[in-house]
């Protein structure tokens, strides 16, 4: 994998959102991504040129065609000097220029004379982005190969309400990210992985479910590490309220015997992380009718025994994946126990962590103190942010599984 920091070129149009790109300029910098800003006219009303620059440590361009600039660094090699160009926010007219190849400022022109992969975050009205002709202009830019990212649904500076809202500077970052790890080629480029994240949900009737306090940001976490190590992830994960990872193959599921379904179906693997806190038990019969109180409603819940999709993979006969790791929590003697899980269940690593409530609780927060457990002993890991969880549980993966791939995508 390079070394060399990423680098973007970023426009910023004339829309209210463009105070959030001096936020993504540092969100991007936080990930080692430099950027280069070219503020088109209208942009420069809402966000000052030094800001840009102060924030990227670089010149800022702007519209306005200036002898200096085009000597310094011509519209050309502007447009061609970062990995990708982001355009944030993406106006109606900026994106209705690049469909139709017009280029009238510096902005148009570099979106004309770029080789790069463009990645537009649009941000406009709602009635507005609701616009055919904006819908036809995304269509176009989509079908020339364009990526987009957003727009997000909520409340808007004009008081409406709908999608249109330019997606969060952390949400942009995060599609620049998935961009780059996409096309790099890394230590687990070529092989294909299986992340389970998240609880899952076990209706008893149209209304009710049974769940678990999972919040899938720790197999989230894994998956992205994983897809930023050049991995081929398949997602499979229960409902959450996370924003999943880019760059990865989502499917959503709602009940164990659903993600049991989806992980089959995502077979075979070169590694299988299940993360996910799956129901052990499921009502036995789920109601059609919600179910009353005055008929008698529920004095106990008749459950039956959900599919273990950790042991039914660790156990397979034939395509067993190279590497199968599971994860325990516990609330007490969290490593004897988890050991035990692990050879019960047949899987090669178990990631075992304390989910007692507390401050510090792994389920739901945002840190994770973790045990790997494998063949070769257990390793305690100190306290850490659940993406350095993830990061470090990637890099281990990687080690045990490079080397030729075994198994192929199906096609
Ligand atoms: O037995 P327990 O639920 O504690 O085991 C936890 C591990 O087993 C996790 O890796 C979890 O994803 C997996 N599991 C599973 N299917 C189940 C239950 C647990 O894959 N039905």
């Amino acid at each position: 994998m390079t070394t060399e920091p990423k680098r973007i070129l970023l426009i910023v149009g004339g829309g209210v959102a463009a105070y959030k790109s001096l936020e993504l300029i540092r969100e991007l910098a936080r990930r080692d991504i430099r950027s280069r800003v070219v503020l088109t006219k209208a942009g420069a009303e809402f966000i000052t040129p030094l800001a840009a620059a102060s924030l990227s440590g670089d010149k800022c361009y702007t519209d306005l065609f200036d002898l200096t600039d085009e000597a310094e660094m011509g519209h050309i090699e502007l447009s061609r000097s970062a990995d990708l160009v982001v355009v944030a926010p993406a106006t109606a007219d900026l994106m209705a220029k690049a469909a139709n190849g017009i280029a009238n400022d510096l902005a148009s022109t570099a979106l004309m004379a770029t080789d790069k992969p463009v990645l537009y975050a649009p941000a406009m009205n709602v009635r507005m982005w609701e616009n055919p002709a904006a819908q036809r202009n995304v269509e176009r830019l989509k079908s020339d190969g364009a990526l987009f990212v957003g727009p997000d649904e909520g409340e808007m500076a004009c008081g409406e309400y709908g999608p249109g809202r330019m997606a969060e500077p952390v949400e942009i970052a995060d599609a620049v990210e998935a961009h780059f790890a996409k096309n790099a080629a890394g230590p687990l480029t070529g092989k294909r992985i299986l992340v389970t994240a998240g609880p899952t949900h076990e209706s008893l009737d149209p209304v009710r479910y049974i769940a678990n306090r999972s919040s899938g940001k720790q197999g989230y976490a894994i998956a992205a590490a994983l897809r930023n190590l050049g991995g081929d992830v398949v997602l499979v994960t229960g409902p959450t309220n996370v924003p999943p990872p880019k760059g990865v193959e989502l499917v959503r599921i709602e009940t164990a015997r659903e993600m049991m379904e989806a992980s089959q179906n995502a077979l075979p693997v070169d590694c299988a992380v299940c993360c996910a806190a799956v129901a052990d038990y499921r009502p036995s019969i789920e109601s059609e009718h919600k179910i009353k109180k005055e008929r008698g409603g529920l004095t106990s819940i008749p459950v039956a025994e959900n599919p273990d999709i950790l042991k039914t993979i660790s156990q397979l006969k034939n395509g067993r994946p190279r590497l199968v790791v599971g994860f325990a929590a516990e609330t007490d003697d969290v490593v004897t126990h988890a050991e035990v899980k692990r050879k019960r269940k047949g899987c090669d690593w178990m990631v075992a962590n304390d989910v007692s409530p507390g401050e510090h609780c792994a389920m739901g927060g945002e840190r994770n103190t973790v045990y790997l457990i494998t063949d070769e002993g257990d390793e305690a890991w100190p306290e850490m942010p659940k993406a350095e969880v993830a990061q470090k549980l990637a890099s281990r993966i990687a080690k045990a599984i490079s080397g030729p791939t075994l198994v192929k995508a199906a096609e």
